[in-house]
């Protein structure tokens, strides 16, 4: 049956390849992004966030069956809080009462196997305490101590650990909303291209995420787990982070956590 989702970062990379798996399979795909999509917003702002419900409640008559939360930034940039902590929070809870009018409601967030390495605790508490200010102004910190490599991976902590303590409220696992996280490795797409380009980057990339299975992934192999996490398929998986990562997590983790 079709179903109608709505997709950030739509318009490159792993949303893109999600987006278009799910279209050839005749579903509606409202795509929002920096450019190029139905949904024009900009998710580091509160403008654009509210935007994007609004617009979104517009073009899917006030009820969505799934929503892919992909958008993201990487770098050391700060602005990496707005939109990969933020951005991602207000997507999934400005569009909740979109779902709640759908059939067979589903919501996913694209994390990161980077969730895993060591981050900056005050960048995750301030933004898990939904204080976008306090937040931003520890990534400015951080950089400024020339730590910013540690604001990508704070944000995504703060992403995972917010799917952790949120899936299971009565707002998305009492509404029959499974709500979960994906944490893929490195998959190579715009946003790694530079970070790929040459060999000694590519040896920090590889050595901070380590894939023994296949190595780096294309998107189009991210996007079938994202199609089945937001099937009615998937009844009972709620509240997880599930990595897709070529073994990265099993590598850097080992057996003390599953
Ligand atoms: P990408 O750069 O190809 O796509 C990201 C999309 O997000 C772009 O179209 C961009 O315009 C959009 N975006 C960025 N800032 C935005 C904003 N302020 N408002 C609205 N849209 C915005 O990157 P990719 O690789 O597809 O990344 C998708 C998600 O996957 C991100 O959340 C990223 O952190 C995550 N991820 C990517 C990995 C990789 O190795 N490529 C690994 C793990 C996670």
């Amino acid at each position: 049956m079709s179903r109608t989702y709505l997709i950030t970062g739509a318009a490159s990379g792993i949303g893109r390849a999600t987006a278009t798996r799910l279209a050839a399979q005749g579903h509606t795909v409202i795509g929002a992004d920096l450019v190029d999509a139905d949904v024009v917003a900009d998710l580091a702002t509160p403008e654009g966030r509210a935007h994007l419900v609004a617009r979104t409640g517009e073009l899917s008559g006030g009820r969505l069956d799934a929503v892919i939360a992909s958008a993201g930034l990487a770098g050391f940039e700060p602005r990496a809080v707005s939109v990969n902590y933020f951005g991602a929070v207000a997507t999934l809870e400005g569009l909740r009462p979109l779902l709640a009018a759908g059939t067979d409601p589903r919501a996913v967030v694209v994390g990161s196997a980077a969730s895993v390495h060591p981050h900056d605790t005050a960048i995750t508490d301030a933004a898990l305490a939904g204080d976008e200010d306090t937040a931003l102004a520890a990534a400015r910190a951080a950089a400024d101590r020339g730590e910013g490599y540690a604001i990508y991976g704070s944000t995504k902590a703060a992403v995972a650990r917010w799917i952790r303590r949120t899936a299971a409220t009565a707002d998305w696992a009492g509404a029959g909303i499974p709500l979960n996280a994906i944490a893929p490795g490195t998959v190579v797409t715009p946003m790694t291209a530079p970070m790929l380009a040459g060999p000694e980057l590519r040896k920090v990339v590889d050595e901070t995420v380590p894939m023994p299975l296949h190595g780096h992934a294309r998107p189009e192999q991210i996007a079938p787990l994202l199609d089945w996490l937001t099937s009615p398929e998937n009844e009972l998986v709620t509240g997880q982070v599930v990595f897709i990562d070529g073994g990265a997590d099993a590598v850097l983790r080992g057996d003390r956590t599953w």
